[in-house]
């Protein structure tokens, strides 16, 4: 309500003009502002419409920044944090979560009266990982057996230099694969890499003559 000349002359005029949009490959960012020019009574307090959508639920302010600029002169930026360059401006950081940028002016003055720029900046992190794996294939050597009939005996199997750790070793006799009578122990070396024995326990009997035993990884 007005009541006459006097109190209209304290009415301002805020004008807040445009909002650059900026549109990244994959992400979708509209901001939206007060169309018209804002009316702001002096000595109050009036917010400044800037809200936006990233097209996502969540807004990750880490990918977030945010400027205000009055008459060309920045007075508030969030980038991380918040800076306020100019007395009497806001803006709530638990509203930028909530896509709301507005700015806060407290206490409307004649110096307000002016263009205000709302700029919003929406990034996904593109920071690329890339994970190197090294493999180290096993080197196998099998020490001359001892093997004494009707005795039990061991076959060893030394598998050194091989990473990652993760191996299994196989006994097979004369082509078959074998289960049980075998253990291992495994070494780490000092360059990161493993060696692992592997004892296979036999009680050798006539007719293993000439049998062929193998070790395989
Ligand atoms: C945006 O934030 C301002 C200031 O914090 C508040 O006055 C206004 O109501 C908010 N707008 C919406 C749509 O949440
Ligand atoms: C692993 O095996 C190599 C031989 O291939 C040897 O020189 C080294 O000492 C062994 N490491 C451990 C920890 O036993
Ligand atoms: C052992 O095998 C070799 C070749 O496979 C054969 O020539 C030899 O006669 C065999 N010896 C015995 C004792 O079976």
């Amino acid at each position: 309500p007005q009541k006459g000349i006097g109190n209209r002359k304290k009415i301002l005029v805020l004008s807040c003009t445009l909002t650059l949009v900026f549109l990244f490959s994959d992400g979708h960012l509209t901001v939206l502002t007060d169309p018209a020019p804002v009316i702001a009574r002096l000595g109050t307090s009036v917010h400044l419409n800037c809200l936006f959508e990233v097209g996502k639920p969540q807004i990750e302010l880490a990918s977030l920044a945010v400027q205000w600029f009055f008459n060309g002169q920045k007075v508030a930026e969030f980038n991380d944090k918040l800076h306020i360059y100019s007395p009497g401006v806001a803006i709530s950081e638990q509203g930028l979560k909530d896509g709301n940028a507005s700015l806060v002016l407290t206490d409307v003055h004649i110096a307000h009266e002016g263009d205000y720029v709302c700029k919003v900046f929406y990034t996904l992190d593109k920071t690329e990982r890339i994970t190197l794996k090294v493999k180290a294939p096993p080197r196998l050597s099998v020490p001359d057996p001892l093997v004494t009939e009707n005795k039990a005996s061991e076959l060893i199997c030394n598998v050194d230099g091989y990473y990652p750790e993760l191996i299994s070793v196989w006994w097979i006799r004369d082509g078959v694969l074998q289960h049980g009578s075998q253990h291992k122990t495994t070494r780490r070396n000092e360059d990161g890499t493993f060696n692992t024995t592997s004892m296979y326990t036999l009680t050798p009997i006539d007719k293993d003559k000439n049998i062929s035993y193998a070790c395989r990884v």
